[in-house]
């Protein structure tokens, strides 16, 4: 087949299904006593990778099953009684928004985008005040594949004593990310899509001088900083951002993310972002030549890996490329595609033709 849709789940690569099975071979050859000898320093290997690949300190990431979790812990911890706004964007994935739809006293506050690709960055500047608690936003969309400036982001966050909030799910891996350079609050990320790891993980990192400030009104014995002691009466928060953990790991999926990780860290965030911008490149041009009406940035530097077409019926779309043996998937009303560097632009001049088969531009 073809696979195009890495921004949805990436293939799966030969060493994470290796990790898989290694993680299957400890636990059958070890049983519990792997916990102690291999899996805690296992925990620690993976929250170092992904300090790597972000910029961080190890001791600022935090494991998670998913975002939505990591998410609920950070946000636990925010105080919203001075500073009950949050300001998100219509194009974050739902995720995000969610988060606050439900804590009783916070507003949310959508900042509109006129062409459903971008968020003019004034605009988030402009919503932005003194009792906004967190701006809360993508660095890349997973809608359109649109990049933002999350610097800027931050900066305007932080001249109202508000704080920056980054999903980069669909960053992390293709575009390189400094959360210090960019100084970024806190950041949620996850291993199924361009790091390659498969589903049940995600991360969190909270700016090492934050991690102090926040106390989660949400804990496990993960979080605590004696774990080991089990004592029910005794819980201290971990003094790293171990402190948003819950509870107990699954161990294949952090095994899996593991090896995900070392292939993107082997290769280089630096070059994965160059070949991947080639590839989009390439595909936007094949696609606009074909007469499609992309819903993608027009310039090279504002757009990552995802290319998105509008389409009456993306759905069928979809289908009609599946029995052709093309992975693709749809959002809304448009077509996604998603290049990484595994794929070249034969892929990309095949699906195009197999696309002007099923479904033939909007005219
Ligand atoms: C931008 C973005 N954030 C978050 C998620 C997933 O969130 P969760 O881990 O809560 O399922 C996705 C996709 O699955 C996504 O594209």
């Amino acid at each position: 087949m073809t696979y195009l849709n890495t921004c949805s789940l990436a293939p799966l690569a030969l060493r994470v299904r290796a990790a898989h099975e290694r993680f299957l071979d400890e636990w059958e050859s070890l049983g519990a006593s792997a916990w102690y000898e291999l899996w805690m320093d296992a925990l620690d290997a993976l929250r170092g990778k992904v300090a790597r690949v972000l910029g961080a300190r190890t001791d600022e990431i935090a494991l998670a099953p998913n975002v939505s979790v990591a998410l609920s812990a950070v946000a636990s911890a925010l105080d919203y009684r001075e500073r009950p706004r949050v300001v998100l964007s219509d194009l974050e994935f739902p995720t995000l928004a969610y988060q606050w739809a439900v804590k009783p006293g916070v507003e949310r506050t959508f900042i509109g985008s006129d062409d459903g690709i971008r968020v003019p960055p004034e605009r988030f500047e402009a919503a932005i005040d003194d009792r906004t608690a967190v701006v809360a936003t993508s660095q890349v969309f997973y809608t359109s594949g649109a990049v933002q400036d999350i610097a800027r982001i931050a900066r305007g966050a932080h001249a109202h004593g508000a704080l920056a909030l980054i999903d980069a799910y669909q960053a992390t891996g293709q575009l390189p990310t400094d959360v210090h350079a960019a100084d970024i609050d806190i950041l949620v990320t996850g291993g199924l899509k361009w790091l390659l790891g498969g589903t049940g993980i995600a991360f969190l990192y909270v700016r090492r001088s934050l991690v102090q400030a926040l106390k989660p009104s949400i804990a496990g014995w993960f979080g605590n900083a004696r774990m080991f002691d089990f004592d029910p009466k005794a819980f201290e928060f971990h003094d790293s951002a171990r402190r948003f953990e819950l509870g107990t790991t699954a161990n294949a999926a952090i095994y899996a993310a593991s090896a995900g990780l070392d292939i993107v860290l082997e290769i280089g965030v630096d070059r994965l972002r160059s070949r991947t911008s080639e590839l989009v490149t390439d595909l936007v041009d094949r696609l606009t030549e074909a007469g499609y009406e992309l819903k993608t940035p027009s310039t090279a530097e504002h757009r990552a890996g995802i290319v998105t077409v509008r389409m009456r019926d993306p759905a069928k779309a979809v289908r009609a490329l599946a029995s052709r043996k093309f992975i693709a998937d749809y959002r809304h009303d448009r077509l996604r595609l998603s290049p990484y560097f595994y794929n070249t632009a034969d892929d990309h001049a095949r699906v195009v033709e197999g696309l002007r088969g099923v479904s033939p531009p909007i005219t």
